[in-house]
């Protein structure tokens, strides 16, 4: 990432965290990147704008590849500014946003995704993972934010989770706030093991 677009998102977290807005951690952030690098990247859908923060920090990777990313948020005024931040960061040609409820966008956006970073409401995690999943390309991966702090939000995902035998998934205590969680489908040779 260059001098400029991380100086940008130094100072977009100082305004997320003064205006109470629950952006990823620097270290999510910067984890976030390294994911979608490894993978590389070129399609990335995210659950949850809110300011733009998380997804400058991976439309930057999109960026590099020359790929595109997809994002939606509920919020008016949050969209509002997330478009000028994006602006801002120089990502506008590799982000399109979709203004509504991420239930009903969802079903209108037919690609298939590399990356997928669910950060919407945690009470619907469980719909979000359902309606994302047949979106999810073989060998990718979707993130999930903050699957301890909201756990009990989080039940119902948490349920199917760990009864479901179709996907893998690993969770990552970054810092001191929160775990994300990693899930993929498992190869079929996975399966066959267990
Ligand atoms: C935790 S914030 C996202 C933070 C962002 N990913 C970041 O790290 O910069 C959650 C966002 O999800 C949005 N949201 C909540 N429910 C939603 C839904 N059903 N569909 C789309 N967006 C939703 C909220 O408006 C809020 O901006």
């Amino acid at each position: 990432m260059d001098n400029k677009r991380r100086v940008f998102l130094k100072s977009l977290k100082a305004d997320d965290l003064a205006g109470d807005v629950p952006s990823v951690s620097p270290i999510v952030g910067q984890w976030l990147h390294d994911q979608a690098t490894q993978l590389s990247a070129t399609s990335i859908l995210e659950l949850g704008t809110a300011h733009g923060y998380s997804t400058i920090w991976l439309g930057d990777v999109i960026e590099n590849n020359h790929g595109h990313l997809h994002t939606i948020d509920v919020s008016a005024p949050s969209f509002a500014i997330a478009t000028e931040n994006i602006r801002e960061s120089g990502l506008e040609k590799h982000v399109t946003q979709h203004f509504g409820n991420a239930k009903d966008v969802l079903p209108e956006i037919n690609e298939t995704f590399d990356l997928i970073f669910i950060d919407a409401r945690k009470r619907d995690t469980h719909i979000f993972f359902e309606l994302c999943a047949p979106k999810l390309r073989p060998g990718g991966i979707i993130i999930i934010d903050d699957v301890e702090k909201f756990r009990e939000k989080m039940t119902p995902f948490w349920n199917f989770i760990e009864t479901q035998d179709e996907w893998i998934y690993e969770t990552f205590p970054l810092d001191a706030d929160d775990s994300v969680m990693v899930v993929r489908r498992k190869q079929r040779a996975e399966s066959r093991e267990q």
